[in-house]
């Protein structure tokens, strides 16, 4: 096992979902898998592997914030050989025109994370998606008629901003959408060369105050989880 994960060496797939939470990542595997076992529970961090349509795929919880996920995703990579990492999960909208339940491909991520300040000493590292996996969503998208988003997002460090009205600024610069782990899942796929995705469902938004219903956020996430799956 690795310092945070119980599974064996060989128990967990190269191509692994990532949601934040933990029981969404068991209902994705007991929703769109076969043959699925829990390979750990350690801190209730669940992780899962199954098959898809015949393909081995894993599904692991990374917890809340660029902290906990990058433990999941080092551990994933470093210790059991991940290749290619797929973030599902929910953002906050921060232009009019991306409404709740659309769907968001994180070309690149801003953040307000500390940790690439201090990699890159008074410059500024830009988290960037892999285009292979990227193209792969377009096309798979495009085929099966679904619309999505995509560009930049912002991966912020706090839920709870002092300021309300904080993501205008990142709003006039283009920004879509805020959740709070991308920029450390494209910077430690990088880091590996490996590959890394985020795709994003809007469960809220900053501009109007509205939020979607626990109900709506399941089936809306069953939507970036076919994608997910459908680019395997
Ligand atoms: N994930 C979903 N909504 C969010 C928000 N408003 N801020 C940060 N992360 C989020």
């Amino acid at each position: 096992m690795s310092t945070h994960i119980a599974a064996k060496k060989g128990e967990i797939a190269e191509t692994i979902l990532l949601p934040g939470d933990p029981l969404r990542a068991k209902w994705i595997a007991e929703t769109f898998l076969d043959q699925v076992v829990c390979y750990s529970e350690v801190r209730g961090m669940l992780g899962f592997t199954g098959n898809y349509k015949g393909k081995k795929v894993s599904v692991q919880g990374t917890g809340m914030g660029i902290p906990s996920a990058l433990i999941y995703c080092n551990e994933l990579i470093t210790d059991y050989g991940a290749k290619n990492l797929i973030r599902v999960g929910s953002a906050g909208s921060y232009q009019p025109h991306i409404k709740l339940r659309d769907i968001v491909v994180a070309m690149a991520a801003s953040s307000t994370s500390g940790i690439n300040n201090s990699r890159f000493i008074n410059a500024d590292y830009s988290p960037t998606a892999n285009f292979e996996l990227f193209e792969k969503v377009i096309a798979f998208t495009k085929k099966h008629n679904i619309a999505i988003k995509a560009g930049n997002v912002l991966s912020a460090d706090e839920f709870y901003e002092d300021d309300p009205l904080s993501y205008q600024k990142w709003a006039e610069f283009g920004v879509l959408c805020v959740e709070m782990e991308t920029a450390g899942l494209y910077t430690v796929a990088a880091k590996h060369n490996v590959k890394a995705l985020s795709i994003l469902t809007i469960s809220d938004s900053l501009v109007s105050g509205e939020k979607t219903t626990a109900e709506e956020r399941e089936t809306t996430f069953s939507t970036m989880v076919e994608i997910a799956l459908g680019i395997l």
